[in-house]
C-alpha cells in the first residue's frame, strides 16, 4: 500500500472534531477506497486543553495554525477555523504557496479572496478543495466544478442557509412570529447568539458567490449581490403567499441576463407544488439549469459536523487519490487566470412576478387607485385579492396583487406612487416570485 496521506487539521470546532473522529473511526476503509491510510499527522486550536471529545493524545500539537501549514510533516492542510482575514487567510495562503494541498470549509474566505487563491494554488501546482464551504454535504461544488463540465449554465439557485429555513418553515408550520421562530432557532443551537449574519441573507451571499463563478466562470463578486433579509417578512405574508399556492423562501439566485449577471439574495415565493417548496428545516437545496443536461436538483444536510465533515473527507480522500504530476481541475472549475471579469446586471432590470401586498384604509376609490398605478408602469395582473382587516385606529383592508413577469423598476416605481397616496396604511410588502424552469 502507498504512503499515509498525513493530513493537519487547523480548527477543531464543530466541523473539526467530527472529521477527526470519523477518520479515526473508518481508517480501515478509508485506506481500502483511498489506495492509501489516511492519517491525522498534527493539529491545532485556540485552547489545547479543551475537551473535545476526540482522542489527540497521539497527534502532534501545534500553537498556531501558521506553524502547522509551514509543517514539512503534512501533505494536506485542512482549515476548519473560519473568517475571511487573520489565522485562516494567512496559513492558506501560506500552505499553499509552498505547494501545500489545502481542504477548507471556509465560505468567508473563499468569497472575499477566492480568485486570490485559485491562482497560488494554480501556480504552485497545489489543488483547493473547498466542497463544504456552500451547501454543507450536498457535492454541490463538484457538480459545478467537474460534473458539469461543457454545460452552458442559464441559473443557479437555492436554499442555502439553514437558520432562515428553519425560521420560515416554523412560521409557516406554526403561525408563529419572526421573533419567536428566532428565538426557538437559537435555543435550539440552529441560530447564532447574533444571528443577523444569516437572517440578514449575508451567509447565502458568500455562498452565492462561490456559486456564479463556479457557474459562469466569472470572477467572484460578493459586493455584487442585491440583498434582503428576512426579517421583515411577517406571519400575514406567509399565510397570503399559502392562499396564493406559494411557499416563501430565502434563496440565493444567480442568473445569466442579456445584460449581465444578477446575483439576488431575497425571500422569495416559489409555488407550493415545486420541489424546492418542500424543502423545510435546516435542510438545504440548490438547483442548476443547464442546456445539455436541463435542471438538477440536490437537497440534503446544509450543515452541522457530521454533514460538513463528510465534505470535508471526500476533498480529501480526493487528494489522497490524485496523482502526483497529472493534470488537476482548476479550483474554480476555470483556470484562474482565464476567469472572465464579472458584469453586474442591474436590479432595476430583473423581470419576474412578484406578490403586493398593500394595507389600505378602506374607502371608495382606493382600488381603482392602485390599478391605475399598476397600469401606468405597464404592470400586468395576474390576481388581485383584497381582504377586510379591521384596525385598532381606522377600518383597513389588505389588498395583495400579483403581477405577471414585470420589470423591477416598473414595480418600485408603482409602489412609489402608492405610497405618495393618503389611503395606505404603513409600509407595502413586495416579494419577488421564482419559478422553477417549466412551471
Ligand atoms: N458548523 C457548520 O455546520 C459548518 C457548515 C459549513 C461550513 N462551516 C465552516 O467550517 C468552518 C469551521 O466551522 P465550525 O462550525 O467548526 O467552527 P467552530 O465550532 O467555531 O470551530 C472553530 C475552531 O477553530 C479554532 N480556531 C479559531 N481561531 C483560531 C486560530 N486563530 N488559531 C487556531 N485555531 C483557531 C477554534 O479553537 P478553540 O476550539 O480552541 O476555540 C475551534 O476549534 C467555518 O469556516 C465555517 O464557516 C461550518
Amino acid at each position: 500500500m502507498a504512503d499515509a496521506l498525513r493530513v493537519g487539521i487547523a480548527g477543531l470546532g464543530t466541523v473539526g472534531a467530527s472529521l477527526v473522529r470519523i477518520i479515526q473511526t473508518r481508517a480501515n476503509e478509508l485506506a481500502v477506497t483511498c489506495g492509501r491510510p489516511i492519517e491525522i499527522a498534527a493539529v491545532t486550536a485556540r485552547d489545547r486543553t479543551r475537551d473535545r471529545g476526540i482522542d489527540i493524545s497521539a497527534v502532534t500539537w501545534f500553537d498556531s495554525a501558521e506553524e502547522l501549514a509551514a509543517n514539512a510533516e503534512i501533505d494536506v492542510f485542512v482549515e476548519l477555523m473560519g473568517g475571511a482575514e487573520g489565522a485562516a487567510a494567512d496559513s492558506v495562503r501560506a500552505a499553499l504557496r509552498r505547494g501545500l494541498h489545502v481542504v477548507t470549509a471556509n465560505k468567508a474566505l473563499l468569497a472575499a479572496s477566492g480568485v486570490e487563491l485559485a491562482r497560488i494554488a494554480e501556480e504552485n501546482g497545489a489543488l483547493l478543495n473547498f466542497e463544504a464551504a456552500v451547501a454543507g454535504g450536498i457535492p454541490v461544488i463538484k457538480a459545478l466544478r467537474e460534473s458539469l463540465t461543457g454545460n452552458t449554465i442559464s441559473r443557479v439557485y437555492g436554499i442555502m442557509n439553514g437558520t432562515c429555513n428553519y425560521i420560515l418553515t416554523r412560521m409557516e408550520k406554526e403561525g408563529l412570529s419572526f421573533a419567536d421562530c428566532l428565538k426557538e432557532a437559537q435555543r435550539l443551537g440552529y441560530a447564532e447568539a447574533d444571528p443577523a449574519f444569516d437572517i440578514e441573507g449575508n451567509d447565502t451571499a458568500h455562498k452565492l458567490a462561490i456559486l456564479t463563478t463556479l457557474a459562469f466562470g466569472t470572477q467572484i463578486a460578493p459586493d455584487e449581490i442585491y440583498l434582503e433579509g428576512i426579517t421583515n417578512i411577517s406571519i400575514d405574508d406567509i399565510h397570503a403567499a399559502a392562499d396564493l399556492g406559494y411557499r416563501i423562501k430565502l434563496l440565493g439566485v444567480a442568473q445569466r441576463t442579456e445584460t449581465g449577471i444578477e446575483q439576488r439574495v431575497h425571500p422569495t415565493m416559489v409555488p407550493r407544488d415545486s420541489v424546492i417548496a418542500q424543502v423545510d428545516g435546516v435542510t438545504n437545496a440548490v438547483a442548476i439549469e443547464s442546456d445539455i443536461l436541463g435542471e438538477l436538483l440536490m437537497v440534503g444536510p446544509g450543515a452541522g459536523g457530521n454533514a460538513t465533515a463528510s465534505s470535508v473527507l471526500g476533498d480529501i480522500a480526493d487528494i489522497a487519490k490524485s496523482r502526483p504530476g497529472a493534470q488537476q481541475v482548476p479550483v474554480l472549475g476555470t483556470p484562474a487566470a482565464s476567469l472572465a471579469p464579472y458584469k453586474r446586471a442591474q436590479m432595476q432590470s430583473h423581470e419576474g412576478g412578484y406578490f403586493i401586498r398593500l394595507t389600505v384604509a378602506d374607502r371608495t376609490g382606493v382600488f381603482a387607485s392602485i390599478a391605475a398605478r399598476m397600469a401606468e408602469n405597464a404592470i400586468s395582473l395576474e390576481s388581485i385579492v383584497q381582504r377586510s382587516k379591521p384596525d385598532s385606529s381606522v377600518m383597513s383592508k389588505t389588498i395583495i396583487l400579483v403581477t405577471h413577469a414585470t420589470m423591477e423598476n416598473s414595480v418600485r416605481k408603482a409602489v412609489d406612487a402608492i405610497k405618495a397616496e393618503s389611503y395606505l396604511v404603513g409600509e407595502p410588502q413586495v416579494i419577488r416570485i421564482e419559478r422553477p424552469k417549466d412551471m
